[in-house]
């Protein structure tokens, strides 16, 4: 799929902020810093989301239109230790709001840092999102940072946590938003969940 127009359309508080719309949205989260506007900025190839080298840029929901037909949304990363408890508790309930009432959500995208093994942050959060039943992929950032053999064993390893508490491995994809790595199958994959959407949206 291309993406010929993506526009900044607004950023909310809470989920009641967010746009009034049936159209299908895709989310990023992740851990402050892994690269979620990056992403975006990568799929988009347009600078709409912005980036940072200090963790904790992103602090509210925001969504993008793109080709007048659905969204994307740049959520704020969890996990940064400068933000204090309060903040991070009622973060953790803003997000959590818009995660499960969000009734256009097709599809929310978990960014985790290629580098690192699998941290307990991320493995909660992705088990919370199977709890509450929330459609979600799993999206390996900045890959150029790692040479192809490390990139196979971080991967292999990663799989290994995860076949320990879960029955299949979710279904995950490599990128770079530096070399672009990853970008078609993204798109595609958005594609056709919004092919299927909109096809459940008018036999409704
Ligand atoms: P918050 O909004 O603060 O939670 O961060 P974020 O997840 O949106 O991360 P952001 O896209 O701002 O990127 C954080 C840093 O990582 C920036 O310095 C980016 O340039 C860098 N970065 C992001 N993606 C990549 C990548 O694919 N490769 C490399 N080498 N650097 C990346
Ligand atoms: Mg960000």
């Amino acid at each position: 799929m291309q993406v010929n127009t993506a526009d900044f359309a607004i950023s909310s508080t809470n989920v009641d902020g967010c746009p009034k719309t049936h159209f299908p949205e895709f989310a990023f989260i992740g851990r402050s810093n892994v690269g979620k506007s990056s992403l975006i900025n990568m799929l988009c190839s347009k600078k709409i989301a912005h980036t940072s080298v200090k963790p904790g840029k992103t602090r509210l929901i925001n969504h993008f239109l793109i080709n007048n037909a659905w969204y994307i949304v740049d959520l704020p990363g969890y996990g940064y230790a400068k933000v204090s408890k309060t903040d991070r508790i009622e973060f953790e309930k803003f997000i959590s709001f818009y995660i499960l009432e969000r009734k256009n959500l097709v599809c929310l995208f978990v960014l985790i840092d290629s580098r690192l093994p699998l941290q307990a942050i991320d493995a909660q959060f992705m088990q919370w999102l199977a709890e509450n039943e929330i459609p979600f992929c799993i999206i390996f950032t900045k890959i150029d940072k790692l040479s192809k053999t490390e990139l196979q064993k971080n991967m292999a390893h990663f799989e290994k946590q995860m076949l320990l508490t879960w029955e299949f491995m979710p279904g995950y994809f490599i990128t770079s938003a530096e070399k672009k790595t990853g970008k078609e199958e993204v798109l595609d994959y958005i594609h056709e969940n919004i092919v299927e959407y909109n096809k459940s949206l008018q036999s409704k």
